[in-house]
């Protein structure tokens, strides 16, 4: 169950609340009879940053994975900007490719991510299948290239790349969809220092443009620099201080 507090409200306190974005209510999920996610009531309005952070095992991928439609709730409902998302919604090609278009997802492990036969191919590849046009779908590959200094790795194959050239490229494959929603998991694993100090200064940008975040994660100090509130999966104790929601307790 969750207990809501947002700082925004408690400053104003005749502001209407912003409508959410992303709205999980009761939601419950489990790996076949293994129950993960329990009675999660989760609520994040756009523009907002929040910080999924729990012990390893405590569901925060999952939760992620449900988020992108990848995998569903056995009971309470899962609203994106108001539209419920469910096994029987997104067997609606049309809803299903609006979702993944407007929900972004960087997958902790890059490799999972990337499949075709050279950056610039991969890159290419959800704005293609967004149907835009080749003109637009060459212009939005340069640009997220440029943005991301990874001009000079557009016709390598992405398995030979290193880890955090990986994770660049997975991180432009899904700003090339232009989304709404970004859901990180664990972006920082695996960075060094000036990556890390990169990605981060990617994610204030991301913020800055009013894009709603979602992020997994075990660090502390991106978490207090990005995060709006946190939800804790499971107990969690200490950083009282932070705007937070306790979920999946
Ligand atoms: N495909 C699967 N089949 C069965 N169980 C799974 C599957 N994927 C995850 N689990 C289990 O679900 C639980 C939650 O896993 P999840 O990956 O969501 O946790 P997490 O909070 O992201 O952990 P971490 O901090 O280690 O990344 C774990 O007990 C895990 O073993
Ligand atoms: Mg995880």
């Amino acid at each position: 169950m969750s207990h809501v507090h947002n700082p925004q409200s408690l400053h104003q306190p005749h502001a209407e609340p912003a409508p959410a974005i992303i709205e999980l209510e009761d939601l419950c999920f489990a790996y076949e009879q293994t129950p993960v996610l329990r009675h999660i009531d989760l609520s994040v309005a756009p523009g907002e940053c929040v910080v999924l952070m729990g012990d390893n095992g405590s569901g925060k991928s999952t939760l992620l994975r449900v988020l992108c439609g990848l995998l569903f709730a056995q009971r309470g409902s899962y609203r994106l900007g108001g539209q419920e998302v469910s096994e029987a919604t997104m067997r609606d090609t049309r809803f299903s490719k609006g979702l993944h278009q407007r929900v972004g997802f960087v997958f902790q492990d890059s490799d999972s991510q990337l499949f075709c036969t050279s950056v610039a191919d991969e890159i290419a590849f959800g704005p293609q299948q967004m149907g835009l046009s080749q003109l637009e779908v060459e212009r939005r590959v340069s640009d997220v290239c440029q943005l991301l200094e990874i001009d000079h790795l557009r016709t390598r194959a992405p398995y030979t790349l290193s880890g955090g050239e990986k994770k660049r490229v997975a991180i432009a494959c899904v700003l090339s969809m232009n989304p709404d929603i970004y859901c990180f998991d664990e972006p920082l694993a695996g960075l060094d220092a000036k990556s890390r100090a990169w990605l981060l200064s990617l994610l204030k940008d991301l913020k800055a443009a009013g894009k709603t975040l979602v992020i997994a994660t075990h660090d502390q100090s991106l978490a207090d620099e990005v995060a709006d509130f946190f939800a804790y999966m499971g107990e969690f104790h200490g950083y009282e201080d932070r705007p937070h929601v306790h979920i999946n307790e």
